[in-house]
């Protein structure tokens, strides 16, 4: 049975009960609207710790003005029943009033990282996540939390953070899960109209393509990057926020693209949708 928890102080209660009888505590911090790539994770925490701890919790701290906060989707019972299904142990959903108390005013900031790609063109958006999860770390106190390489450049910053403010946690990223016909998964695809899914379809394709010529020898980082945007828009309704060619660790943008990571942000209609590739690996666990 999942336990549903709503407080920080019953959290911490019961994160503080399983150290106390040896338990290793497994987190996968969430916003809700769950799909395979989340329950990818719950099930890495399952096999790797005694009691897993899943959270949802919309950070409106990590949207920006005019972005999709409200309309983000909400649904809260299938969730749960899908969480209880792999193996769930707790499902801690924080009230906003306790995430972010009046006269809140601690932030966490990971210079340089966050200011690129996504943070360019979302400004204030990786210090909404990293001061989130930085909370969620220390009210679960877990020994392994898990994350996904589909939001890649948000793994690399929390995996900063930790390294730089000592918390005694071992990250595990997990590859990205895609739909049959390739498209990465996503709380915000159900925004898609059909035409609009078509569409994106594009992004990932591109992706594929560029894999292929650096398979078959291409390294060099422009040419591959001319390929996903190419392919990108060949559809007409796509626009392009970036293509990128980077080193996966340090996210600084690189000529020759041996080991790198081709990142992808674009948008469809009002939806916004970020995908990457890790070249030269079969599979994105690291
Ligand atoms: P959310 O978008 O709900 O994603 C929660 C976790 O699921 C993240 O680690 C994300 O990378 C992972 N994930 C999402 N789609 C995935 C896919 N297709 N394959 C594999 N993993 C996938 O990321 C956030 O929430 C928030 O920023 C959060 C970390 C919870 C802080 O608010």
């Amino acid at each position: 049975m999942i336990t549903r928890i709503g407080t920080v102080a019953e959290m911490r209660i019961v994160s503080e009960s399983y150290r106390n009888q040896g338990k290793r505590i497994g987190f996968v911090p969430t916003m809700g609207a769950l799909h395979e790539g989340h329950l990818s994770l719950v099930r890495i925490a399952r096999e790797r710790t005694d009691a897993v701890v899943v959270s949802v919790f919309v950070n409106p701290l990590q949207f920006g003005k005019g972005e999709d906060f409200d309309r983000y989707p909400r649904n809260l019972e299938r969730d749960a029943a899908l969480l209880e299904r792999c193996g769930t142990d707790i499902l801690f959903c924080p009230r906003e009033e306790d995430m972010y108390a009046v006269g809140h005013c601690t932030y966490i900031d990971v210079e340089r990282l966050s200011s690129v790609l996504e943070g360019e063109h979302r400004p204030g958006h990786f210090r909404g996540v990293t001061t989130v999860v930085a909370q969620l770390f220390n009210i679960v106190r877990p020994h392994v939390a898990v994350f996904g390489q589909k939001d890649a450049q948000q793994a690399v910053i929390i995996r900063q953070m930790i390294r730089d403010l000592h918390y005694d946690i071992e990250m595990i990223v997990a590859p990205i899960v895609r739909e049959a016909d390739g498209l990465a998964m996503s709380s915000r695809n159900a925004y898609l109209a059909p035409s609009e899914r078509t569409a994106a379809l594009s992004i990932s394709r591109g992706l594929r393509k560029a894999e292929e010529m650096y398979r078959t020898g291409e390294k060099d980082a422009q040419v591959l990057a001319r390929t996903v945007e190419r392919e990108i828009l060949s559809e007409r309704d796509m626009r392009i926020d970036y293509v990128a060619v980077v080193n996966p660790e340090t996210l600084v943008e690189v000529t020759i693209a041996s080991g790198a990571m081709i990142a992808v942000a674009a948008r469809v209609g009002n939806t916004r949708l970020i995908d990457n590739t890790l070249l030269g690996q079969e599979s994105a666990e690291k």
